[in-house]
């Protein structure tokens, strides 16, 4: 075994415990500004580690359940090989399919198709795994958190939101590691980073793009939103996470106009999302076509970043997608160490 970098794992892990006790990750602002910092750190021994501590097995005999009420190609795989590398088992589970229908309303009288209620499912599953992770999207309205919470209240095991209607913040986990990484010196703070809307045929939840102002929030970012008029993001969400700029220095510009927003930027991120009436999302998403990111809205940027699977030429075109400057697939590769930080950080 490595002393060396066991010795290194073991006092990353403790400065993440030094300031977050908590066992929900479920928006990705539990850890706070330093507990943030600190999983980081974590996360960047473990990548330029990962085979070392692959042999290490330091969670060795610990199990993570993975409940996925919707399909992932990135999640699913990156949290299982994390798993797996730390040494723990991980249990794929494909909720409403390979698991029994679940319940989540209160006081139901369940003579239909749900078979199974929460209340008994999620302390079932945390009495098998050290950790769950779930993933749900809404099922309703664009702020139906009902799974994640459910979990939240009756797991006993520490949770990980996998993606609800409102965070995906292992993604947001990720995106800060990869900033950080084109900041340079470990950090993008004071850096401008550009979240623009781009059109999606599909009135998609705000779980991405407000895990990304979390993310750059979080990081000290002088973050630059662009939508058009009838897509602003969740005010409740926004507002909460306005109270984390005081202590990292972050500004937040929210704009109509996408070229100043990704003017001189050191990362746009392209994400779409619902139009605020989703009855009239098609209409304002097709006369919005022309938010596409496309070479001239790159030309002063650094990098292109968006979380896949993305449609090409409708959120950006290939020439930006396939270029030098897109940098989704290293991006997509840090999903891997955070996710393996939060393990170590609760497990090891
Ligand atoms: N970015 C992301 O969460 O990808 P998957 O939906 O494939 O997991």
């Amino acid at each position: 075994m490595n002393q060396t970098l066991e010795t290194r794992l073991y006092e990353a892990v403790s400065r993440v415990r030094q300031h977050w006790r908590g066992t929900r990750f479920l928006d990705g602002l539990e850890p706070g500004v330093e507990g943030t910092r600190a999983l980081l750190d974590v996360a960047r021994i473990y990548r330029a580690n990962r085979l070392e501590i692959g042999r290490m097995r330091p969670l060795v005999g610990r199990a993570v359940a993975g409940l996925f009420f919707d399909p992932s190609l990135r999640t699913h795989t990156s949290m299982e090989v994390a798993t797996g590398r730390c040494g723990a088992h991980f249990v794929y589970l494909q909720g409403g399919e390979g698991t029994w229908k679940m319940e989540f309303d209160e006081g139901v009288v369940m003579n239909g198709a749900t078979a199974e209620h929460v209340k008994e499912a999620a302390p079932v599953l945390s009495s098998y795994a050290d950790i769950l992770a779930v993933r749900a999207f809404p099922k309703a309205d664009n702020r139906d958190e009902t799974v994640i919470r459910a979990f939240a209240r009756y797991a006993g095991a520490p949770l990980i939101n996998l993606e609800s209607a409102l965070a995906h913040p292992c993604q947001g986990l990720a995106d800060q590691l990869t900033l950080a990484d084109l900041g340079g010196n470990n950090s993008f703070q004071g850096k401008k980073v550009c979240l623009t809307w781009a059109p999606h045929p599909k009135p998609l939840p705000q779980a991405v793009p407000l895990s990304v102002v979390r993310a750059a929030i979080l990081g000290g970012a002088d973050l630059h939103v662009a939508c058009p008029e009838g897509f602003d993001l969740d005010a409740e969400e926004m507002e909460r996470v306005h109270g984390f700029a005081a202590d990292t220095g972050a500004k937040l510009t929210l704009t109509r106009d996408q070229a100043s927003a990704t003017q001189g930027a050191l990362a746009v991120y392209a994400k779409g999302w619902a139009a605020t009436d989703r009855e009239r999302h098609g209409e304002l998403a097709a006369k919005n076509a022309h938010w596409t990111v496309g070479d001239e809205a790159m030309k002063t940027a650094t990098a292109f970043l968006h979380c896949l699977p993305v449609r090409r030429n409708v959120i950006v075109n290939d020439s930006v997608l396939d270029g030098p400057k897109s940098r989704v697939i290293p991006q997509a590769a840090n999903r891997e160490p955070v996710q393996a930080a939060l393990l170590l950080s609760w497990l090891l």
